[in-house]
């Protein structure tokens, strides 16, 4: 089932999500129905609190090399993930469904290595790089209430931030 995605700045953004301790049914459709919501707007990541849900769980699906389409099959469910080790620099252009339309470039760290639970509670290690990488911290940032805009430099953040009034007084909704 396709749900609402939050949109800044709404405050439950900025809730800390807390980690899950029950992998039940509900637990596997809150993933299902964040890769539904993921696909229909057209993302690559979705964090739990994007849809109101203030769980530790990132869904993250890229597409892929050879025809560049997404396969629903290759989705990373990622609950309580950790990041265990990072290494390197990279500048990436991000964009987030809770803030549509709004592209800037945000430096991460290239390499990660993250340990987290699947959909069974059963433990996983992850090590990305590229895309992968970025997705990841830039989803995990939500988990701790932080959208990527916090992370730019002060003169692109009050830049950003007169944009998206001016959307919000022009009335466009998303
Ligand atoms: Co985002």
């Amino acid at each position: 089932m396709i749900r609402q995605v939050l949109t800044y700045p709404d405050p439950v953004l900025k809730k800390v999500s807390r980690d899950v301790s029950t992998f039940d049914e509900e637990l596997h459709t809150l993933l299902d129905d964040m890769c539904d919501t993921m696909l229909a707007e057209n993302g690559i990541g979705l964090a739990a609190i994007q849809i109101g849900v203030d769980l530790n769980v990132l869904v993250i699906l890229l597409p892929r090399e050879e025809d560049d389409q997404q396969h629903r099959e290759d989705v990373f469910e990622i609950i309580n993930p950790k990041i265990t080790a990072k290494s390197g620099k990279e500048i990436y252009r991000e964009g987030c469904l809770s803030i549509p339309e709004y592209y800037d470039e945000v430096e991460r760290a290239a390499e990660v290595t993250v340990e987290y639970l699947d959909r069974t509670g059963t433990p996983q290690t992850l090590q990305a790089d590229g895309l992968l990488a970025i997705a990841v911290q830039h989803e995990m940032d939500h988990l701790s209430g932080q959208l990527f805009v916090e992370r730019l430099p002060m003169l692109k953040r009050k830049k950003f931030e007169k944009e998206w009034k001016k959307r919000i007084r022009d009335n466009k909704r998303f």
